[in-house]
């Protein structure tokens, strides 16, 4: 079976409901950055840290995979998947993919602040100040602020140096590690880019299907079958 990777953004999940960061409209529009998703952020104001994740993961319950997510979880049946996501939800999963490593963390995890390896489920969509770890500390988001490192990465590059295909969706390519990881691949591995905006990337072999996720994975679809 040839291998597919996948490097997923936000705007895989627009069609689900949920808001993507950069675009008209984003997060980011609403709040800074530096608030909200930063370790100093978090020792300076744990409150607005906290409810910002809170808000995210309540909303992510009403959310359902939309036809993108289903269409890329197909795919198992004919490739060998591999999903690196930047995304924090859990709708790739949900839609049956099998293969998913979250490059930023998720959502629905939380974790010790004193030992990054004490990670779990959160029952629930709230997290609450004084929710403490097995060791006492307060437990935050499973998620990777600005300025952390990101461990999943070199995982990740070894699973995109061995794509036989690549494929990148609903991102903005702003954000390393993650936007290099394209560049991992083989010189003779075809790339795909599903976003209704091109993103900044000038390499060779790309074929651009400007498109939201939903309709460009079925482009997709047509285009694999004629490789
Ligand atoms: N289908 C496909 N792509 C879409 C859709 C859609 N329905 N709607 C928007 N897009 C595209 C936009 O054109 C844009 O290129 O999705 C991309 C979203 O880009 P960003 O908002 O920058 O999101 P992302 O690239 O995932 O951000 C990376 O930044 O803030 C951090 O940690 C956060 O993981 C996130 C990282």
């Amino acid at each position: 079976m040839k291998k597919i990777v996948v490097l997923s953004g936000a705007g895989m999940s627009q069609e689900s409901g949920l808001r993507t960061f950069r675009d008209m409209g984003g997060l980011w529009e609403e709040y800074d950055v530096m608030d909200v998703a930063t370790p100093e952020a978090w020792q300076r104001n744990p409150e607005l840290v906290n409810r910002f994740y809170n808000d995210r993961r309540r909303q992510l319950v009403d959310c359902e995979p939309n036809q993108g997510h289903r269409l890329l979880a197909d795919l198992e049946n004919d490739f060998d998947v591999h999903i690196i996501t930047q995304n924090v939800d859990d709708l790739h999963e949900r839609a049956g993919s099998s293969k998913v490593l979250h490059l930023h963390g998720e959502l629905k995890k939380v974790r010790s602040s004193v030992d990054p390896e004490l990670i779990f489920d959160l029952d629930g969509w709230e997290l609450k100040l004084g929710d403490t770890c097995p060791k006492g500390s307060q437990l935050r988001p499973h998620i990777v602020w600005f300025g952390e490192a990101v461990p999943a990465m070199d995982e990740a590059a070894e699973i995109a140096s061995t794509a036989d295909i690549f494929v990148v969706i609903g991102t903005s390519l702003n954000v390393y590690p993650a936007a290099g990881l394209v560049h991992y691949t083989a010189s003779n591995c075809p790339v795909f880019v599903i976003d209704p905006e091109r993103p900044p990337l000038s390499m060779r072999g790309v074929t651009f299907i400007e498109e939201k996720a939903g309709a460009g994975m079925l482009r997709l679809k047509e285009l694999l079958g004629s490789l």
